[in-house]
């Protein structure tokens, strides 16, 4: 491939010689686990957020497993969440040996729908829903308030599932805890590495226990000035291994330095596919709120003013040089929840519907102005010349 038509990648790190160095420094510091590093990130964290308690773990699914843990969900219980979403969401809760109960999204976005919610609690009874695990896909902040006080009024905890927001003052109450990611592909990333985030005194309490194997609270802060003591520990609980250690640490200090600047950047590209597909006949631009991290940007085809299927779309722009994805098959599309809980996909008609007609352009910060034209005219001449007139 010549140079301007270089395959673009769907998603791309953005990192300099910054989080070299800061990586570097943590290799040549003789201390590279879980330390005073990671114990920084977690500072900036709490003062981005505004929670009382921030504590890094390897992945988004491990927080989101000490999240269900420390709210007591356990065997048997049901958990309220979305279809549409990864894996993670949903096996958490059967890592609980509870049950994920899916509810459809709304019909004007990808979020789940406050009002099936209300539905599913009528339906179970108050008492039968141990939590609620609301997703907030693409960064698209979901109806948060009404998801809060339906949860309160069934008894059941709340969990988000907010792998694709940035860091951002979000929670105001100690009734959630929500839970970041930072894998490759997210708005900052430190390779693998997530961060939980609660007001909830008691439940941060447990996941800092649970996170580490189950070592009693006094002993992981000794251990965390450089291993003095660490031998004098006892064991309270069966824990988990789900400590970010101090490399990693190191990248999320730097990219969240940077995370504003990105967040402009995605921001502009949102704006600038917006602006090119608005009065395009064959595509539906996302929704999108002022407050939005714009992980995602989820474009819809209208099936019957094209002569071809999203699947053939998707393939004929890949074969144009555009990486692109789809955000997502549901779960209960899936082989293992659809047989497990004998789902068929009509069950959930709005997560099927959005499944089949829609799919996702690469959107980060390193994407050039050269880039970002490329994928607009490449989207709209095969739309073009696909159109059903
Ligand atoms: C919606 C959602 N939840 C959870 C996860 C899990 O994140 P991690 O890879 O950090 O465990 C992902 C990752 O892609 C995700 O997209």
């Amino acid at each position: 491939m010549s140079r301007n038509t270089e395959f673009i990648p769907f998603a791309k790190p953005s990192f300099s010689e910054e989080e070299e160095a800061a990586v570097l420094r943590v290799l040549r510091s003789g201390w590279i686990t879980t330390g005073s590093v990671t114990a920084d990130f977690e500072n900036r964290i709490t003062g981005i957020s505004g929670a009382a308690h921030a504590l890094a773990v390897n992945s988004a699914t491990s927080g989101l497993h000490l999240a269900l843990e420390a709210s007591g969900v356990s065997e048997g219980d049901l958990v309220i969440t979305s279809p549409y979403t990864f894996t993670a969401t949903a096996e958490v809760i059967r890592y609980c040996g509870a049950h994920p109960l899916f509810v459809d999204i709304e019909d004007d976005g990808y979020n789940i729908s406050p009002r099936e919610i209300a539905r599913a609690i009528k339906k179970h009874g108050n008492g039968r829903i141990a939590a609620v695990m609301p997703v907030h896909i693409g960064g698209e902040v979901c109806r948060r308030e009404e998801i809060l006080s339906l949860a309160e009024s069934a008894g059941a905890a709340v969990i988000e599932d907010g792998a694709h927001l940035q860091p951002a003052p979000l929670l105001t109450d100690s009734r959630s805890i929500l839970v970041y990611s930072f894998y490759a592909t997210k708005c900052l990333t430190t390779g693998e590495g997530g961060m939980v985030v609660t007001n909830n005194d008691e439940a941060a309490s447990r996941m800092r226990t649970m996170r580490f194997h189950g070592i009693d609270r006094e002993a992981w802060d000794r251990y965390k000035v450089k291993g003095s003591g660490s031998w004098n520990y006892d064991i309270v609980a069966p824990g988990f291994k789900y400590n970010l250690p101090d490399i990693l640490g190191a990248l999320g200090i730097v990219q969240l330095d940077k995370a504003c600047g990105m967040l402009e950047k995605r921001r502009s590209i949102a704006e600038a596919y917006d602006n090119a597909f608005a009065s395009c006949g064959q595509l539906k631009t996302p929704p999108a709120s002022a407050d939005s991290s714009r992980h995602l940007y989820i474009l819809q085809i209208i099936p019957d003013r094209l002569t071809i299927g999203r699947d053939e779309l998707v393939s004929l722009i890949t074969e144009s040089g555009i990486g692109l994805s789809v955000h997502y098959r549901p779960l209960h599309m899936m082989s293992y929840y659809s047989s497990k809980y004998n789902l068929k996909p009509q069950d959930y008609p709005e997560a099927l519907k959005k499944f089949e007609t829609s799919f996702s352009l690469p959107i980060y910060p390193d994407l050039t102005d050269d880039e970002i034209s490329r994928i607009i005219n490449t989207v709209l001449d095969t739309c073009r010349k696909h159109r059903r007139d």
